[in-house]
C-alpha cells in the first residue's frame, strides 16, 4: 500500500527538531524544571496545581467543565481550595498516606477535587471507570485492600460496601446520604480551604490504574509520582502545550489516558483543561470543541471514525478555527482517519502509541515531524525503543516482532500490585515487552501490526477475554465460554463470545440477549458481547485451557495452526 507523506508545517515551527530534542535530551535537565528537584521531596498535586498559584497564576482557568448547555470553570486558586477542601475530608475521615482511595464517580468538578485531594494527602489514587459494574468494582477494590471510596449516589448500590474487609471509608455525594456513609458535600461545606500537603518521596505512589491481560483478573498497574517527569515534558513537546493553549482530552479519568493526559499532563504545563461531561454525539462534541475554543485535542480513532460517519457533514455547521493541534491514541489509526483530518481540520492528526503500564507516551508523531500515515511515529526523546525476537535479540529494519523498550525510562510502573510474578514476566533482560507486535522501517518510523496476545481493544478501551469468560459462566445457562475480538470498521474490534450451554438449555436470540444483559449488567457495558455465537462444545487443551487462537480462526476463517494440544473427545 502507497503511504501518504504529510510534511511538517510551520504550524509547529517554534518546536524543537526531532533530531534536536532527541540528542540534547537527558531526564536530569528535565528534573531540574521542578520545584522539588533541590529538597528531592514531591508531590503531584502540588506540582500540578498549587505551584501554579504560588508563581503568580491563580487567576489563570484551570479547568472548564462542560456538561450539555452549562459550562463550570474554575481558576488555579479555585481548584487549589477545593482540592484542599477534599484533602481535609478525606483526611478527616482517617485517610494516610500510601491508603489506596478510589474514585468511583462520573466525570464533574467534585471527581476531580475528590482526585487531587487524596493525593496531597499522599494516598495512591485507583480510579473506576463509571460503567463499571459490581465485579468490576469488587474485583480491584479487593486486590487492592482500598481504604475508601468517594462515589455518587448512582454508582453507590454497584459497590459491594459490606463485603469488603478493608473498606473503611464510603464517601457519597449528592443530597440525601444514609447516615451509614460520609456525606462529600456536608463535609466539604465545613472543610477548610488550607491544608498542608504531604510531602513525598519521588518513587512513592501515585496511582492504581487496573488493566486486563489476556489470563487472570485486572493486573493493578502502580505508577510512582516521579512519572510526571515524563508527562510533564510529552505534554510539553508531544501535545506541544502553551500558556494560552484551551486542551481538550475526551477520555475518561478511569482509564490511564484520562489521568496522565487527562489531568497530569495539562495542568503540569499549566494549560487550561477542558471536561466534557454526558455522552458521545458528533453535535456535542464539536458544539464542546467550537464553544470552548479547544486549540489542542487528544482523543482516538473510534471517536474520529464515528464523527468520520456522521451524515450530512454536521462539522460544516462549526466553526472549529481554533483548532491547532490534534492527537489519537489507543488504536491503530487508519491512514484514511489521517486523510479525513486533514480535510476537514485542515490539520494533520498525530498518533501517539503508550500503554497504561508505560505511564506516558512513548512513540510519537512529534509535532516538528513528518507523518508517515498509518504509522505511529518514532519513541519520544529520552526513550529508546526496538523490535525484538522472542529470545531478546534486536530485529533489523522491516522485520516483525516484539515491540520492546528498554527499561528505566521515568512514567514506568513500579509494580503489578501485589504481584511480583507477573510484572517479572513483562521483562526478558533489561527491554520491557509491550505485547504488540510491530516493524521499524528503514527510517525509524514504527509501524503497529497487532497485539501478540488475546487482549481485545474495542472502541480504545483495553478488555482481557479472561474477565467476561469469567462473568459468562456465572450464568446459569452457560457451561462454558471461550471470548474473542472480531474487527470492526468502527469499534476497531468488538468482543464476541463463543459459547457451549449447560444440557436443558435452548440456544434462542432471548437467550443471547439475556446473557449479554448478564454481562453488560455484571461487568460492564463494553465488555458485553456484541455478538454471541452457540457451539455445542469450544475447543480446548488438554488442560482444558480454552483456545481463543482456534476460535479467531474460526470467525476469521483462517487456517486455525497447531491444534497438536487439542482435546479429542
Ligand atoms: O495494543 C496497543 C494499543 O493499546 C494497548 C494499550 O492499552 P491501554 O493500556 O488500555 O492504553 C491505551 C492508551 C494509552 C497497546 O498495547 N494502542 C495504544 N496506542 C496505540 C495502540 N495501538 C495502535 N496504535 C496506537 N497508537
Amino acid at each position: 500500500m502507497k503511504v501518504e507523506l504529510y510534511k511538517a508545517t510551520d504550524q509547529h515551527a517554534n518546536m524543537p527538531d526531532y533530531k534536536t530534542a532527541k540528542d540534547n535530551f537527558s531526564w536530569e535537565e528535565i528534573e531540574k524544571e521542578f520545584s522539588w528537584y533541590e529538597s528531592g521531596k514531591v508531590n503531584m498535586a502540588y506540582e500540578a496545581i498549587d505551584k501554579h498559584v504560588d508563581e503568580g497564576h491563580g487567576d489563570k482557568i484551570a479547568l472548564h467543565y462542560k456538561l450539555d448547555d452549562d459550562i463550570q470553570s474554575f481558576t488555579f486558586k479555585e481548584m487549589k481550595e477545593n482540592s484542599n477542601k477534599a484533602a481535609n475530608l478525606l483526611k478527616n475521615a482517617g485517610v494516610k498516606k500510601g491508603d489506596r482511595v478510589f474514585i468511583f464517580m462520573a466525570r464533574s468538578p467534585e471527581l476531580y477535587f475528590a482526585l487531587l485531594g487524596a493525593l496531597k494527602i499522599g494516598a495512591i489514587v485507583g480510579p473506576l471507570f463509571e460503567a463499571f459494574m459490581e465485579k468490576a468494582v469488587r474485583d480491584r477494590m479487593e486486590n487492592s485492600d482500598a481504604s475508601t471510596i468517594v462515589t455518587t449516589p448512582e454508582l453507590l448500590p454497584r459497590v459491594p460496601v459490606d463485603e469488603l474487609p478493608h473498606l473503611e471509608n464510603v464517601i457519597v455525594s449528592g443530597d440525601d446520604v444514609d447516615e451509614k456513609y460520609i456525606s462529600y458535600k456536608k463535609e466539604f461545606e465545613k472543610a477548610s480551604t488550607e491544608f498542608d500537603i504531604e510531602w513525598l518521596d519521588k518513587e512513592d505512589g501515585l496511582i492504581l490504574h487496573y488493566t486486563s491481560g489476556s489470563t487472570g483478573q485486572p493486573k493493578g498497574v502502580l505508577h510512582a509520582q516521579y512519572a510526571m517527569v515524563q508527562q510533564y515534558i510529552s505534554g510539553k513537546y508531544v501535545l506541544d502545550l502553551k500558556e494560552d493553549d484551551v486542551y481538550w482530552c475526551t477520555a475518561d479519568p478511569g482509564w490511564v489516558t484520562g489521568t496522565s493526559y487527562g489531568i497530569f499532563a495539562p495542568w503540569l504545563n499549566r494549560a487550561t483543561n477542558v471536561i466534557v461531561g454526558g455522552r458521545f454525539s458528533p453535535e456535542s462534541w464539536y458544539g464542546a470543541l467550537e464553544e470552548l475554543k479547544v486549540t489542542v485535542w487528544y482523543s482516538a480513532p473510534t471517536a474520529f471514525r464515528m464523527l468520520m460517519g456522521s451524515s450530512d457533514n454536521v462539522v460544516e455547521k462549526y466553526d472549529l478555527s481554533a483548532l491547532r493541534h490534534v492527537l489519537s491514541v489507543g488504536e491503530p489509526l487508519n491512514p484514511e482517519v489521517v486523510k479525513w483530518g486533514m480535510e476537514v481540520f485542515n490539520l494533520r492528526i498525530h498518533d501517539t502509541w503508550w500503554m497504561t503500564e508505560t505511564g506516558a507516551h512513548m512513540i510519537v508523531n512529534f509535532p516538528s515531524m513528518d507523518i508517515k500515515g498509518g504509522s505511529m511515529g518514532k519513541p519520544l526523546p529520552g526513550v529508546e525503543a526496538t523490535i525484538i525476537d522472542d529470545q531478546g535479540n534486536e530485529l533489523p529494519p522491516n522485520r516483525m516482532g516484539n515491540l520492546a523498550m528498554k527499561s528505566g525510562w521515568p512514567a514506568m510502573m513500579r509494580e503489578i500490585y501485589k504481584n511480583k510474578p507477573k510484572y517479572d514476566s513483562y521483562f526478558i533482560g533489561d527491554w520491557y515487552i509491550s505485547g504488540d507486535s510491530a516493524y521499524m522501517d528503514e527510517d525509524g518510523y514504527f509501524w503497529f501490526q497487532g497485539r501478540v496476545d488475546d487482549v481485545i481493544m474495542t472502541a480504545g478501551e483495553r478488555v482481557g477475554p479472561f474477565e467476561i469468560e469469567s462473568k459468562l459462566v456465572e450464568h446459569e445457562a452457560v457451561q462454558e465460554a471461550g471470548v474473542i475480538g472480531k474487527p470492526d470498521p468502527v469499534r476497531g474490534e468488538i468482543v464476541k463470545a463463543f459459547i457451549a450451554l449447560r444440557d436443558g438449555y435452548e440456544p434462542t436470540d432471548e437467550l443471547k440477549e439475556e446473557i449479554r444483559v448478564f454481562v453488560k449488567n455484571g461487568l460492564a457495558a463494553h465488555a458485553a458481547p456484541r455478538e454471541i455465537e452457540f457451539k455445542d462444545s469450544l475447543p480446548k487443551t488438554r488442560s482444558g485451557k480454552i483456545m481463543r487462537r482456534v476460535l479467531k480462526a474460526w470467525e476469521l476463517d483462517l487456517p486455525a495452526g497447531d491444534l497438536s494440544s487439542m482435546d479429542d473427545d
